[in-house]
């Protein structure tokens, strides 16, 4: 596809960001979101950028060159704070390829930009290019979805590879946008928050399960066999991310040393990711999480629908459903999100 076919306006442009425009990125982040949020009567409450900026810092040393940025000649008061004086950033888009699956962590569009091409062009040129030679990234997406659902043939998987996102479902312009190329929306997630005041339903880890801190091995190896069997893909750098930015790890250890799982909640009240091989460890597991560490405020955690033992778990916890669900969307299917709690919408 040609990116300028789809540009609108002759003046924006299409790089990689420079790590001070990052600032300009989580900008256009709060005016897109808050522009269709105010619209729908819940505008969102004063910035706090430091987790923004944390991801997008992570995912531009991981994925440099599935990170771009719009950008046109800014004219005179224009210029964001962090921008090249001459120029101002009008959208970005920044995509995570973890093994075989391409997950479209970002896509922003300020609102006064919006509907004139500048979404599709950055989407059209971050997608992974065609692993079978000549045609588009809509024909790479057309591959993949013509590709049997529910395939079992996960050499297949990994060889034809897989797009996905989570879009806002109160937003129909991303979901239609990326339905285009075959990433259907297909699970709602949904975000649980509050305070847990009845841990206590929760029942306690089996006799036998002992929850392991991160600090105390390296579970690396065993993290990432996890995850490529549950979530369908490994991602030792988005783990390290998620420590350094305060979220305590725990492993959940058979007595004969197995590991089962993985969980992380934090301080900041920020639950997930959590894996598990066992889906009736869920309950015992988030039961565990929720006493292990004691927010500082509200416990928030984004459960898939398909994911019923956590959703019954949480809500009997005492947590309720906020906002609009979110929509996990892809080409072909990767993960078992029975067993599986993302660690946000933009970073699985
Ligand atoms: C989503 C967003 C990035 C798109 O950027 P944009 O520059 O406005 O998008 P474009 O003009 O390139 O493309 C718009 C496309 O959205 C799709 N679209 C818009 N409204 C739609 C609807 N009601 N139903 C289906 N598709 C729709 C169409 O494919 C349309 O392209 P077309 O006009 O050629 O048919 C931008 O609107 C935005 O920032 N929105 C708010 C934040 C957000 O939701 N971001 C996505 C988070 S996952």
């Amino acid at each position: 596809m040609d990116p300028a076919r789809w540009a609108g306006s002759v003046a924006i442009s299409y790089r990689p960001p420079r790590p001070v425009e990052l600032a300009d990125c989580a900008l256009v982040w709060y005016s897109a979101v808050d522009d269709y949020m105010a619209r729908l009567g819940r505008p969102l409450p004063s910035p706090y950028f430091d987790p923004l900026l944390a991801l997008l810092d992570h995912l531009l040393t991981t994925d440099p060159e599935r990170f771009l940025v719009a950008v046109r000649p800014a004219t005179p008061g224009t210029s964001g704070a962090g921008s090249h004086a001459k120029e101002q950033v009008v959208g970005f888009g920044i995509a995570a390829q973890r093994e075989h699956v391409w997950f479209l962590s970002q896509l922003y569009v300020l609102p006064s930009e919006q509907r004139h091409g500048i979404g599709h062009a950055l989407l059209s040129q971050i997608l992974p290019s065609l692993p079978h030679g000549s045609g588009s990234a809509a024909g790479s997406a057309a591959i993949n979805v013509q590709a049997p659902e529910g395939s079992s043939d996960s050499s297949r998987d990994r060889q034809l590879g897989v797009l996905a996102t989570c879009t806002d479902a109160a937003q129909p312009a991303s979901s239609g946008l990326y339905a285009r190329y075959g990433i259907v929306p297909r699970m709602p997630i949904f975000n649980l928050v509050g305070t847990p005041k009845m841990p206590s339903v929760l029942p306690p880890l089996p006799p036998g399960i002992e929850a392991v801190t991160f600090g105390r091995s390296d579970p690396s190896a065993a993290i990432d066999a996890i995850d490529r069997a549950v979530l369908g893909f490994a991602h030792s750098l988005d783990h390290r991310h998620l420590r350094a930015s305060g979220r305590t790890g725990f492993v959940y250890r058979a007595s004969d040393g197995e590991v089962l799982g993985y969980g992380y909640s934090s301080e900041a009240g920020r639950f997930g990711p959590v894996a598990l091989l066992d889906e009736t460890l869920t309950a015992p597991v988030l039961g565990h999480l929720i006493t292990a560490i004691k927010p500082r405020g509200a416990t928030s955690a984004w459960v898939p629908g398909a994911n019923d033992r956590a959703m019954v778990a949480l809500l009997r916890a005492g947590l309720r459903i906020e906002g609009f669900p979110a929509l996990l969307g892809w080409t072909r299917p990767f993960g078992a999100f029975d067993r599986y709690l993302p660690a946000s919408l933009a970073l699985l």
